[in-house]
């Protein structure tokens, strides 16, 4: 490969540089392929980086890469085996690959980019064919749950409220409802939306941990009946508290019957669909969908998936006439039916890893996620020392430690987290759940193994004696 002279060129030649970080890259694949038995601490080369002042001059390419993959290493990755706090993910290996060529050519899917866009239509097909969603469904690959969630309620509220999006909401009346577990970037999303937070209405969970639809119901006709507009009901297909989900048959004939838009976050747990179809029956019904394939579909962040039924839902809210834009000789560009404007070849990654990897091996790994959920909760219910709450409704179990002659174990399953995260064998946090402090790990990646499964066990107890020990 012959090496052009100017600024901005590396120091040494490309492929040379390529294959360095290639190697880098092969050896960090090879580090997650199994659990490491501690976490290594900041060491003093990458103390000595963190002084230096911003670089006037270059450093060799090889240097500065050997520093990256250094602080690398010394961080919390996610993609290693027993990484288990909130919902992590797994940095699928083709999904790295195809980040680095959509990155190498990058492509901007905000206008038509010939095969890329049409290659982006195609990805969203296929996810929802892969769930099993409305086979002609529209929508973009967002940076997550988060952004799929705020599009999804811009598309409500434009729906619910015609010409909101030029008159905003005024003195209207409004309210997005949702459970009382519902993850917190629908918050933020009717915040964003001049909804606001007091008018998000939190149904009460019944003992599935779902929302109740009773309740729901009620509440909105109390609200219709008072002169309020309902703009959504978001449901939950898996809690990132629990991995509960909500009655979706029962929210989706609520919706129906009252004409009200049916929003499914299922960021989280809605790639278990492939494996347990009747978890989530009536899903299919909602008008927009977000899943997250860099959860529980394994890839790389970031790769989130926003389905709608009707792609002129969004182009209501979001289509705009620039002068500066070279649209209007095209069909619809992205830029008119999602949020934000430059954006990255997200798609690549599902439709190479679709390609490599067929859908049968997803629902394989999705299936031995909660098999590792089942095993976690069969190992811990027959011991006298751990509570357990339930059986997994998904790939969450929440289990508590219990040993004899401690009375406040709240306090000692918070230390113990604390103390579980300070040694590094296993990563997972504790979780709030009615009040009370458990352990929650989640089992979304695709390289965890039995072993590491039992081992959480294990380590919880050692760790939990010895604080329990000492006070
Ligand atoms: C149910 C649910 N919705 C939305 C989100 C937000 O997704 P993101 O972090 O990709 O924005 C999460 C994150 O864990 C989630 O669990």
């Amino acid at each position: 490969m012959s090496e052009p002279a100017g600024p901005l060129r590396l120091d040494a030649p490309r492929e040379e540089v390529l294959e360095h970080a290639a190697k880098l890259v092969a050896e960090a694949w090879q580090s997650f392929d199994r659990f490491r038995p501690e976490e290594p601490p900041l060491d003093e080369r990458v103390r000595q980086l963190l002084r230096t002042e911003l670089p006037e001059g270059p450093t060799a390419a090889h240097e500065a890469l050997d520093d990256a993959a250094r602080i690398l290493d010394e961080s919390i990755a996610q993609p290693r085996p027993r990484y288990f706090v909130g919902v992590g993910s797994s940095g699928l290996e083709i999904g790295t690959i195809a980040d680095l060529l959509a990155h190498t050519y990058d492509v901007n899917l905000a206008v038509d980019a010939r095969a890329a866009t049409q290659i982006e239509k195609q990805a969203i097909r296929w996810a929802a064919e892969l769930i099993g969603y409305a086979p002609d469904a529209a929508g973009a690959f967002t940076s997550g749950g988060t952004v799929s969630n705020a599009t999804a309620l811009a598309a409500a509220r434009e729906h619910a409220l015609p010409g909101s999006r030029h008159d905003g909401i005024g003195g209207r009346r409004v309210a997005v409802y949702c459970s009382q577990e519902v993850h917190y970037s629908i918050t933020r999303a009717v915040e964003t939306l001049g909804v606001g937070s007091r008018n998000l209405r939190a149904i009460p969970l019944g003992p599935e941990r779902g929302l109740i639809p009773e309740a729901l119901a009620e509440t909105i006709d109390r609200d219709l009946a008072d002169g309020v507009t309902p703009i959504a009901v978001v449901a939950t297909a898996g809690t990132t508290l629990t991995g509960a989900i909500d009655p979706l048959e029962e929210i989706a004939d609520i919706c129906e019957e009252r004409g009200i838009w049916f929003h499914v976050d299922g960021a989280y747990g809605l790639p278990a669909v492939l494996a347990r179809a009747e978890s989530f029956r009536g899903f299919e019904r909602a008008a927009s969908v977000a899943v997250d394939a860099h959860k529980w579909l394994y890839l790389p962040k970031a790769c989130g998936i926003l389905l709608v039924r009707r792609q002129e839902d969004l182009v209501r809210s979001f289509a705009h006439e620039q002068g500066y834009l070279p649209h209007q000789q095209h069909d619809l560009h992205a830029m008119e039916t999602t949020f934000e404007y430059s954006r990255p070849f997200r798609a690549l990654k599902f439709w190479l890893a679709m390609r490599v990897h067929g859908a049968d091996a997803f629902r394989e790994a999705i299936e031995r996620n909660l098999g590792e959920a089942r095993l976690l909760y069969d190992t811990v219910s027959v011991r006298e020392d751990f509570d357990v709450l339930g059986p997994p409704k998904l790939s969450i179990v929440a289990f508590r430690h219990r040993p004899a002659g401690v009375t406040d174990l709240d306090d000692h399953n918070r230390r113990l987290a604390d103390a579980i995260q300070a040694d590094g064998r296993v990563w997972m946090s504790s979780a709030l759940i009615d009040e009370q402090v458990w352990l929650r790990p989640c089992f979304v990646n695709f390289r965890t193994t039995e072993e590491d499964v039992l081992d959480v066990v294990d380590i919880a107890a050692e760790i939990g004696e010895r604080l329990a020990a000492e006070a």
